[in-house]
């Protein structure tokens, strides 16, 4: 067949099977049997399979096998569901324990356990047991609400319904991955792009019986909200979930020493063809409860776990052309178009060059054979280039100077802390001047960590934007949505779900607004920082008056860089437009300090000087984690400075100018009733 019937062919069929998505989906009204629906399925697979260049992002292979149901209802995680943070190799590893060692304050560096677990590549779920009853299962969600999909879990069988064992707690959330063995997926591998899809499509069946054909297995590693658990290391924690009927990872061992725990990684990596289930890299947790307890968590992730994980899938492929896309910061990033290669069961046409100084450094040309790398949700990579196969004719690749997306300037930044140029280079549009700039700052604004958007994804929004319905964040919540309607795609229920789904979340707190604003060195940790500060959005909007920004000096953890950036965000005009409309329209909740009630409510502190057997990040974690509030520059709103061993001087005769209490230690720890 021709190429351009064949893919005729292929979009006449995506399009059939979009419209029973939608007629099943959004209508509940099927308008093709199942067996009828599997088999345009299997057609389209089969196409794919034949003509590796047919590529349609609405793909059945691109989603979740059976597009999951909208429909679950959501619910709190009591405690929340994080994700972690990814070591690659050794040196990440030495940071990750040098961090902690410094966060604990361990000088001698005394010898760290492990529970080392392989990392299943399959989708988690929380089950909450009380009185030894599975009552509830939920997905993980955004991290803070799941859906409720108890029903599906219940079909699964190493899922204990009952545990009656008398150390089992009375209310207990048993956490882990919900997977399907490679041997099992094989025999449904038309129906589903790779075993974690179909894991996440089952699971997700608005009928459990679809479900209960699939499967599913599940492994136990660790739990959310519990009552008293006098269990003290996440090993003996393994072994209990053994005992009250729970399936855990065969592999999983107590380590100490990164060199043992590489050791066990090399081991395992071996293994990991002969096993019979996906694994991505192995989780390292301290083992130690109190420990845990100390080291705490940072913004999306525990201080004292770490995901090893393996090593990247490699190909070859050839750069067709080079793509420079403009970040939401304005940074420059060139993308490799590649001839589609498949790596690890993933069609790759994509591949970052990462930055301006990289494709100089590695003289990387269109038209060049290169290796590209796939690790695992990490985006692939060109690693180099095959020098023998380069045409004699291939010209340098000339970078913009520029920018693609407004013709504006662009600059590479002086890095202060390296005192060199850096590698990226940027676009110098604050606001919303650039397109490109202001369609990722408004995708950002509605992503997960931010206004948490549902239905408001990534292709809408750019779709939005070209039919002017959303140029800014306020057009978000002004939406003509009689015009929606009459889009291609769009019905009414989608539409009263899309704007249910904004009027939901006009409620919103100080920090994930901050966040939201996208501001250049603003993260989640920093959002908090501020927001915790200020305490009110009125607080924050003080900020457009440039003189009162100094007021950000008196936190910890924010910098010169953090500054300069907000002013900048403050200096431009639709910036702070958009900001005051935006408060007209939203309820901003203040971000409620960790414990409300806590010994230190209401008391501000700073540190001088070195603690003894604490370090200052601990020090100040279990400050805010009692309701006290540190500062950073000794002032009239300080009520406490503690001193520790060679204190600032300047700081100390400060403060007892301004009659500030001064304290050490042992009498800072009395108010924690930490010391007798
Ligand atoms: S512990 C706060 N243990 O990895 C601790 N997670 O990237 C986070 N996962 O969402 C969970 N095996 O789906 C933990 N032995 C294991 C795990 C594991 C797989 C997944 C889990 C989680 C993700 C975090």
């Amino acid at each position: 067949m021709k190429k351009n019937l064949v893919k005729k062919d292929y979009l006449t069929k995506i399009k059939e099977i979009q419209k029973h998505n939608k007629s099943y989906y959004d209508e509940n009204k099927p308008s093709i049997t199942d067996q009828a629906y599997d088999i345009l399925k299997n057609e389209i697979f089969v196409l794919e399979k034949k003509y590796p260049f047919l590529k349609n992002e609405k793909s059945p292979s691109n989603s979740v096998g059976y597009t999951p149901s909208k429909n679950f209802k959501k619910i709190k995680h009591k405690v929340p569901m994080l994700s972690l943070a990814n070591a690659f190799d050794e040196t990440d590893l030495l940071n990750f324990e040098k961090k902690m060692l410094n966060f604990l304050s361990m000088k001698d560096a005394p010898t760290i356990e492990y529970s080392a677990e392989p990392k299943i590549d399959g989708i988690s779920a929380s089950l909450t047991y009380i009185n030894g009853k599975f009552i509830k299962g939920l997905s993980r969600g955004d991290g803070k609400e799941g859906e409720d999909i108890t029903k599906n879990l219940n079909t699964i069988n190493d899922i204990p319904k009952f545990v009656k064992i008398n150390n089992f707690p009375s209310e207990i959330d048993i956490r882990g991955e919900v997977f399907i063995n490679n041997s099992d997926f094989k025999k449904i591998k038309d129906r589903f792009a790779n075993p974690r899809n179909a894991a996440s499509g089952s699971l997700r069946q608005k009928d459990p019986d679809a479900t209960k054909k699939i499967p599913l297995k599940f492994i136990a590693y660790t739990y959310g909200y519990v009552d008293n658990l006098n269990i003290k290391t996440q090993s003996d924690f393994l072994e209990n979930l053994k005992k009250w009927g729970f399936k855990t990872n065969p592999f999983n061992k107590k380590i100490s020493s990164i060199k043992n725990l590489i050791a066990n990684h090399v081991d395992l990596e071996k293994k990991r063809k002969e096993i019979d289930v996906d694994i991505d890299g192995i989780v390292y947790k301290v083992n130690d409860f109190d420990l845990q307890k100390r080291l705490g968590f940072a913004a999306n992730a525990p201080r004292w776990a770490i995901a090893h994980k393996f090593s990247a899938n490699k190909a070859t492929s050839e750069i067709l052309n080079i793509d420079i896309q403009v970040g939401r910061t304005g940074a420059l990033t060139p993308v490799a178009k590649i001839k589609p290669v498949n790596i690890g069961g993933v069609v790759v046409s994509n591949a970052t060059l990462h930055n301006e100084d990289e494709i100089i450094r590695k003289d990387i040309r269109v038209g060049d054979t290169v290796n590209v790398e796939r690790a695992g949700d990490v985006i692939p990579h060109v690693v180099s280039v095959d020098l023998s196969k380069r045409d004699k004719d291939s010209k340098k690749f000339s970078f913009p100077t520029n920018c693609p997306s407004c013709g504006g300037k662009t600059v590479k930044d002086y890095n202060e802390i390296t005192k060199k140029k850096d590698a990226v280079r940027r676009c110098v549009s604050e606001g919303y001047e650039c397109e490109k700039i202001a369609i990722e700052k408004l995708k950002h604004f509605v992503s997960k960590e931010a206004f948490n958007i549902d239905g408001l994804g990534k292709k809408i929004i750019e779709n939005f934007w070209h039919l002017k319905l959303i140029r800014s964040p306020n057009d978000i919540f002004d939406l003509d949505y009689h015009k929606i309607q009459k889009l291609d795609g769009w019905g009414a229920l989608s539409v009263a779900n899309l704007k249910y789904s904004i009027e939901e979340k006009k409620k919103v707190s100080l920090d994930r607004f901050i966040y939201s604003l996208g501001i250049r060195h603003i993260g989640q940790e920093n959002a908090k920082l501020i927001a915790r500060h200020l305490q009110s959005s009125l607080n924050f909007l003080k900020l457009i008056n440039k003189k009162n920004i100094k007021i950000l000096l008196d936190i910890d953890g924010i910098g010169e860089t953090q500054i300069a950036s907000i002013k900048n965000f403050f200096f431009n005009k639709f910036n702070k437009e958009i900001l005051s409309e935006l408060v007209k329209k939203l309820t901003i909740k203040s971000v409620p300090l960790k414990d409300k009630d806590g010994l230190l409510k209401n008391k501000t502190f700073m540190l001088t000087g070195k603690l003894d057997g604490i370090s200052r990040a601990e020090a100040k974690s279990l400050i805010e984690n009692n309701s006290g509030k540190i500062i950073s520059n000794v002032n009239k709103k300080l009520n406490y400075l503690i001193i520790g061993e060679k204190p600032t001087i300047k700081k100390i005769n400060l403060a007892k100018d301004l009659k500030i209490k001064i304290i050490n230690q042992v009498e800072w720890l009395k108010m924690l009733n930490k010391t007798s």
